[in-house]
């Protein structure tokens, strides 16, 4: 891989290019949006907030007037609401150069989403699975497209129990259903560009991870919002590992980026560090047999 400094400066212009920002309503979703339309694309905000996304939008527009910006509702826990979105956004765009898989929820109390999967592996993982599937013809028939999936250093402790995906048959541990989930947006990066691979097809398959960012994901776990204050970056720093992998010319498939300050945890973009249960290839298998058996959308 490449330099370990990156900069918004270093990032090409995206006239004409067209992204989708999953989660863009804050955090490093709405940076990630802002930065990608402040150098020319198109982006659409997939938001399942619609107020707060509009505000978002506004937001954008200030920092970068005339910036192309579009609000979308998407519901990542809620597997119609994603196929309504996929079709949408299909029906009214010619082509998709940027998928950017980033919403997601951090240790919140146990939940299901509205198909019955516990609420962060539903969500983080299931919808971006679910999403990515339905918009793949677009992202085929778009030259140089790719893909974007945000994991965590949380992926680390991340161990997936495949024979009880959902939490049925142990206590619920709402720490480690997060680290699972992380692990699975990088099983999910491995499987998805080695079938892109296999078939000589777009789109390209990158990750990223923004070490500790200030943001709400937080909201659930006190601990960290407070030590956040004093560790965390703040999200435009947070958005760059993901900038970096949707736009570096010389990012590779499965490239993982993440900041490369002590520990991984703030910084510039660089190369990131990836558990040996994240490289496993019968685990990622795994995981997409049961994402498409869970979600019924297959690819
Ligand atoms: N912050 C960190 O230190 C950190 C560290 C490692 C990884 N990450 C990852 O970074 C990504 C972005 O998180 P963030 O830190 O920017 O947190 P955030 O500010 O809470 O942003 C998360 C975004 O995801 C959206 N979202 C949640 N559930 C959704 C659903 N069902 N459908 C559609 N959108 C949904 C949220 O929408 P609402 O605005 O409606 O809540 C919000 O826009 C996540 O994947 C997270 O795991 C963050």
């Amino acid at each position: 891989m490449q330099a370990a400094s990156w900069s918004i400066e270093d990032m090409p212009a995206q006239d004409g290019r067209v992204a989708i920002v999953t989660g863009a309503s804050s955090g490093i979703g709405l940076e990630t949006a802002r930065a990608l339309a402040g150098k020319g694309a198109g982006v659409t905000l997939g938001v399942r907030d619609r107020e707060k996304g509009n505000r978002a939008a506004d937001a954008i527009r200030a920092s970068h007037p005339g910036a192309q910006v579009a609000v979308q509702h998407l519901d990542l826990a809620d597997l119609a609401s994603v196929r309504a979105f996929a079709d949408t956004f299909q029906g009214e765009h010619r082509r998709l150069d940027l998928l950017i898989n980033n919403a997601g929820v951090m240790m919140c109390p146990f939940a299901t989403t509205r198909d019955g999967f516990e609420i962060q592996f539903g969500t983080n993982h299931l919808g971006h699975f679910a999403l990515t599937g339905h918009l793949l013809p677009l992202l085929r028939a778009t030259g140089d497209s790719r893909v974007v999936n945000v994991s965590s250093l949380a992926h680390w402790r991340g161990n997936l129990d495949f024979d009880d995906i959902n939490w049925q048959r142990r206590a619920y541990d709402s720490s480690q259903a997060y680290c699972d989930s992380k692990l699975a947006n990088l099983l999910f990066t491995l499987q998805l560009a080695q079938k892109m691979e296999a078939s000589g097809d777009n789109p390209m398959v990158t990750a990223a991870h923004p070490g500790w960012t200030r943001t709400d994901l937080q909201r659930h776990v006190w601990k960290y919002r407070f030590l956040g204050l004093f560790m965390g970056q703040d999200s435009a720093m947070g958005a760059l590992p993901t900038l970096r992998a949707a736009t570096d010319p010389d990012a590779l498939p499965v490239d993982y980026y993440g900041p490369s300050g002590k520990k991984e945890m703030r910084g510039p973009p660089a190369a990131a560090g990836r558990s040996e249960r994240a490289r496993e290839r019968s685990a990622a298998e795994t995981l997409w047999r049961l994402s498409e058996e869970l979600t019924g959308v297959s690819y």
